[in-house]
């Protein structure tokens, strides 16, 4: 595993109980930094952390990123516990059910809005200030192919997910006077539990837009997270970094 020198950088990573989220976390520990998992989950955010291991440099915070009080409570408890936060990674999102537009059901569009886009405002709200002390940090933002694309049978979610791109570009450009560097990650079909969310016949449409002919990995998103986090990711900010297996080759 390649490593970057995140030696004492605060990292948040949103949803990191399971999945790209926990991946994400191994990478930047093993690269020295400290993390804090913030999840809904919070049972399982405790035994993530206690699988990875590092007690000191790893703790676990239940937070709801779509409620503001809650990122806020979260954090604060951060901050009083690691002193800062140079790393948000917002990667905590749900995919929802399968169905047209004109079935949807409107209480699930709002949360699944509410998760995937207001969330990541929510946490890039609370966490831009902390950042802003030392005008430094790194942020990126877990999109999906679907936000360039627009799955079919998953407006809300793709809609989310364009949406966290766009945000993603005018925040970048908000802070780039400072060295907060502000990027999307844009992931195809990855095997993780989200899939469980999703019919068979959505995970075959998706798997076969993807033209090395596989899903990838929650290693390959976590080692493209660890770079877009690091030191050497100073020249790029408001952009789109792929992991889609060539689906998106823009
Ligand atoms: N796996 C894929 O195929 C794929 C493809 C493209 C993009 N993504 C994106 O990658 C990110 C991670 O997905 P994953 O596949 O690892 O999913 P996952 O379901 O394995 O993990 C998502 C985590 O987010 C947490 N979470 C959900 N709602 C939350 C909330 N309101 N507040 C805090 N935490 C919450 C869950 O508890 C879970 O631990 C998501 O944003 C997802 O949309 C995944």
């Amino acid at each position: 595993m390649n490593q970057y020198d995140l030696k004492g950088q605060i990292a948040v990573i949103t949803g990191a109980a399971r999945g790209i989220g926990y991946a994400a976390a191994e990478r930047l520990l093993a690269s020295g930094a400290f993390v804090a998992i913030w999840d809904v989950d919070r049972q399982v955010a405790e035994k993530a952390a206690a699988m990875l291991g590092n007690t000191d440099r790893v703790f676990a915070v239940g937070v709801d990123i779509s409620v503001w009080e809650q990122v806020e409570q979260a954090t604060a408890e951060t901050t009083d516990k690691f002193d800062g936060i140079d790393i948000l990674v917002n990667n905590a999102g749900i995919a929802g059910p399968n169905m047209p537009v004109w079935e949807f059901p409107i209480d699930t569009w709002r949360q699944i809005v509410d998760i995937d886009l207001n969330g990541v405002f929510l946490c890039c709200r609370s966490v831009v200030p902390v950042m802003l002390r030392k005008k430094t940090g790194r942020i990126v933002n877990v999109a999906s192919v679907a936000g360039k694309e627009g799955n079919p049978n998953a407006a809300a979610y793709s809609a989310a997910k364009a949406g966290v791109i766009g945000l993603t570009k005018s925040l970048a450009k908000e802070l780039a006077h400072t060295d907060i560097r502000v990027n999307a990650l844009t992931p195809a079909t990855a095997e993780t539990d989200i899939l469980k969310q999703l019919s068979v016949e959505q995970i075959d449409y998706m798997r076969s837009r993807i033209p090395i002919g596989r899903l990838g990995t929650t290693e390959e998103n976590a080692a493209m997270i660890a770079f877009m986090c690091s030191p050497d990711c100073s020249f790029t900010t408001g952009a789109v970094f792929d992991t889609s297996g060539g689906r998106c080759t823009y």
